[in-house]
């Protein structure tokens, strides 16, 4: 039995790390979340079945209820509000691992085995409530805004005093409690100060960086009850969490110091002077332009998220297409307010993966595209992050459609996107702006078409 246990682990070790290779291709990823779910089925039977336990009926009702609230919440998610469940997710998992290092008090005996106690409450004390926090930010329940205030970087090493003298206190005297509570206390207290003072723009790298947390909980409280499998498994997620947030940190030229303590995202419009005009352009006189077009590059921005209008970009694409022209889609790594936005957006709408060409694939076709259509893209189309040396995102990687004929860029006012920054492209000679909710404007393309 014992053997039989060790080898199920294996292959649900094995699982997870194919899994998450499989997720690495938009192609492949249906596939590798299913993998890695079959290896998570296997750990927690041969977990049930490890510990010996007699009475299942607690662990019943809780497979079935947080099964049931799992299976809801993710069936009746709208796409523009994962990013909030998966910081629900990530807060819940710190919690569990808060309560697995709790529990596993009653067994410790070594000072190794306290300090990785101290460890999984105190990371999964913070991550439940930072991620509560991320959550609130997100889906604005609370203000989006960074909340700063005087004396905030005392306040915070306070609390981290705090936890390491609570920390060693504990460690030398296990059995006097109120140490326990007060890391408890701290650490879900620390959560909040640590979230409060960034941007709601910028939870999605919070919010990855939460889930390595939860990973280094979970890894921590495998060390607390002697479990493999939960080592291997939070380590996976502390490892992949940070390599997301290193992503998006490189993708958006910014250091993780400068997400994490700048309040970036929560400035207003910066202003730079741009030359030039805008020239808007008519739904009627657009349509005459992408008819002779006979190579078309799409990119898509957070506001075709906003706007929904994954499906009707879908169904251009097929009028252009049956007009006998190429047509691409441009996807910057950080476009929209979670990794993989577009992609996910665009696989709604059954777009054609093989059509979606990543930042370093398309930028060296744009010179030969004959009209680039920016969707409520702004600053990862915005010139200024190659042109302008004083832009904040200057050296940020953008799509340059710039370089394209002729630029469309669909969008309903001259408003800045996130970085809260003017873009030059807007007042381009090649550049036209139609004016207008996305979703709208292309009905109208579809209707001219048609
Ligand atoms: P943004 O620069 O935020 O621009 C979005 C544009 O969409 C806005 O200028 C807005 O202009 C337009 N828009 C909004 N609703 C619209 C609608 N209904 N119809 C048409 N247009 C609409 O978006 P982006 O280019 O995708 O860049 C993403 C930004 O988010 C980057 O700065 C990136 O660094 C940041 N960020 C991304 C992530 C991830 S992981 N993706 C994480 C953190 C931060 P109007 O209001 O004038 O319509």
């Amino acid at each position: 039995m014992g053997l039989a246990i060790q080898m199920a682990f294996v292959v649900a070790a094995a699982l997870f790390i194919f899994g998450l290779k499989l997720l690495g291709s938009a192609a492949t990823a249906r596939r590798g979340n299913m993998l890695s779910a079959v290896g998570m089925l296997l750990a927690i039977v041969a977990a049930l079945l490890d510990q010996g336990i007699v009475e299942y009926q607690w662990i019943v009702l809780g497979f079935v209820l947080g099964g049931a609230i799992g299976a809801v919440a993710a069936r009746f998610v709208q796409m523009t509000s994962m990013p909030e469940m998966v910081a629900l997710f990530n807060g819940f998992g710190g919690m569990a691992s808060l309560l697995v290092g709790a529990a596993a008090l009653a067994t410790a005996g070594s000072t190794f085995t306290l300090v990785t106690i101290v460890l999984s409450i105190l990371i999964g004390g913070l991550t439940f409530t930072g991620s509560l926090v991320a959550w609130g930010k997100l889906s604005e329940t609370i203000g989006s805004g960074a909340v700063t205030f005087r004396g905030q970087q005392i306040v915070n090493s306070l609390i981290v005093a705090g936890i390491v003298v609570s920390a060693v206190m504990f460690c030398l005297q296990p059995e006097s409690s109120q140490w326990l509570y007060l890391i408890i206390g701290l650490s879900l207290l620390f959560g909040v100060m640590a979230v409060i003072p960034i941007g709601g723009a910028d939870m999605p790298v919070v919010i990855s960086l939460l889930n390595s947390y939860s990973g280094l909980a979970a890894c921590a409280a495998g060390f607390a009850i002697n479990s493999n499998i939960l080592i291997v498994a939070g380590a996976l997620v502390g490892a992949s969490g940070i390599i997301l947030t290193q992503i998006m940190c490189k993708a958006m030229n910014r250091s993780l110091t400068n997400v994490l303590f700048s309040g970036f995202g929560s400035v207003s419009t910066v202003e730079t002077t741009v030359e030039g005009e805008i020239k808007p352009i008519s739904v009627e006189d657009a349509y005459y332009v992408l008819e002779a077009a006979t190579n078309v590059a799409i990119i898509p921005g957070y506001g075709m998220a906003v706007a929904q209008a994954q499906h009707v970009v879908k169904e251009l694409a097929e009028l252009l297409e049956e007009n006998g022209c190429e047509v691409n889609f441009g996807i910057h790594p950080v476009a929209g307010r979670m990794p993989g936005h577009m992609n996910v957006l665009l696989a709604e709408a059954d777009v054609p993966y093989d059509q979606l060409l990543e930042m370093d694939d398309i930028n060296p076709r744009m010179e030969t595209v004959d009209v680039a259509i920016v969707i409520g893209a702004n600053d990862v189309v915005n010139p200024a992050a190659r042109e302008v040396e004083s832009s904040p995102i200057y050296g940020m990687p953008v799509i340059n459609v710039d370089k394209a004929r002729t630029v469309f860029v669909l969008k309903r006012s001259m408003a800045s996107g996130f970085a809260g920054i003017e873009n030059p492209l807007f007042y381009k000679d090649n550049t036209r702006m139609l004016f207008g909710d996305a979703k709208e404007s292309i009905a109208g393309l579809i209707r001219e078409f048609s």
